[in-house]
């Protein structure tokens, strides 16, 4: 498989998320998004960069039910969904397998099946020798692998990320967006991920949004020039570098 899915397939399948002329304006009359068309296939991953303030957080609460549309439309096929945010929101008393099994445990997934999961996915994140440990002797990085094992054992069709990585060191968050698309090759999720790191935004997506501000609205959509694949093959760093500094560029020009 070299791209999400082969095309016949991705046609033949409807999104897994359409906003449909959607448009945000808050209850003191701010408009912050205006009429907004994307579409999320399934098993697809679409970042979305842009200026603070330009609506990304808005656009991401809306998309995963968060927030209200004002007008427009918003379709969501996904039966499962899950969020990873800046913080990993641990329990500080659980051992970290207890915490992985957390969420599935509320959706009430049965026990075994939820034990599995949460193995593979600790596993997949790296921390199966911390299976037994507690939040407070991990790293904040290692907090943040537990919190993404936790988010896929309930096995969300799609997940909602809003910079998940920001409050962690240059040298771990490189290192992050490859452990999303491990878990994203054993679950193969379709997901919405905001970024202020424009690196970070191409690495991990098939597609990249790149959103200006006042009003929010989306200026341009990107496809990647060497998407992520199933089987991991090796991507073009080099073309990738180059839609990094494309998509600086017009950023830059944008303040
Ligand atoms: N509840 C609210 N009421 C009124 N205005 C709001 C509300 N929430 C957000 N806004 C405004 O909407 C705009 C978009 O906010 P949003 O948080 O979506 O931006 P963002 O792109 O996520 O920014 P950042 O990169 O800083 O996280 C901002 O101008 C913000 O002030
Ligand atoms: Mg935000």
């Amino acid at each position: 498989m070299t791209t999400v899915m082969d095309r016949e397939t991705e046609l033949a399948t409807p999104p897994m998320l359409e906003f449909r002329g959607v448009e945000k304006i808050f209850r003191n009359g701010y408009h912050a998004i205006t009429p907004l068309d994307l579409s999320i296939a399934k098993g697809e991953i679409v970042s979305i960069v842009g200026p603070s303030g330009c609506g990304k957080t808005t656009v991401l609460r809306m998309a995963a039910g968060l927030a209200e549309v004002s007008s427009g439309e918003l379709v969501r096929r996904a039966s499962e969904q899950a969020y990873v945010f800046q913080d990993p929101t641990l329990l500080a008393w659980r051992t970290v397998q207890s915490n992985v099994e957390l969420v599935a445990k509320l959706k009430k997934m049965p026990k075994v099946e939820r034990r599995t999961a949460a193995a593979a996915a600790l596993e997949t994140v790296g921390l199966t020798p911390f299976a037994s440990a507690l939040p407070r002797q991990l790293s904040g990085g290692m907090k943040m692998r537990v919190s993404l094992a936790r988010a896929i054992t309930s096995s969300p069709e799609i997940m909602f990320f809003d910079e998940p990585f920001a409050a962690l060191d240059e040298f771990t968050r490189a290192k992050m967006s490859e452990v999303v698309l491990d878990l994203w090759r054993l679950q193969q999720f379709s997901a919405l991920f905001i970024t202020h790191s424009i690196q970070e935004a191409v690495n991990i997506a098939h597609r990249v949004v790149v959103m200006a501000a006042r009003p929010g609205r989306i200026d341009r959509v990107i496809d990647s020039p060497s998407p992520p694949t199933q089987d991991g093959s090796a991507r073009d760093t080099a073309a990738l570098d180059d839609l990094t500094q494309e998509i600086s560029g017009l950023l830059a020009f944008d303040h």
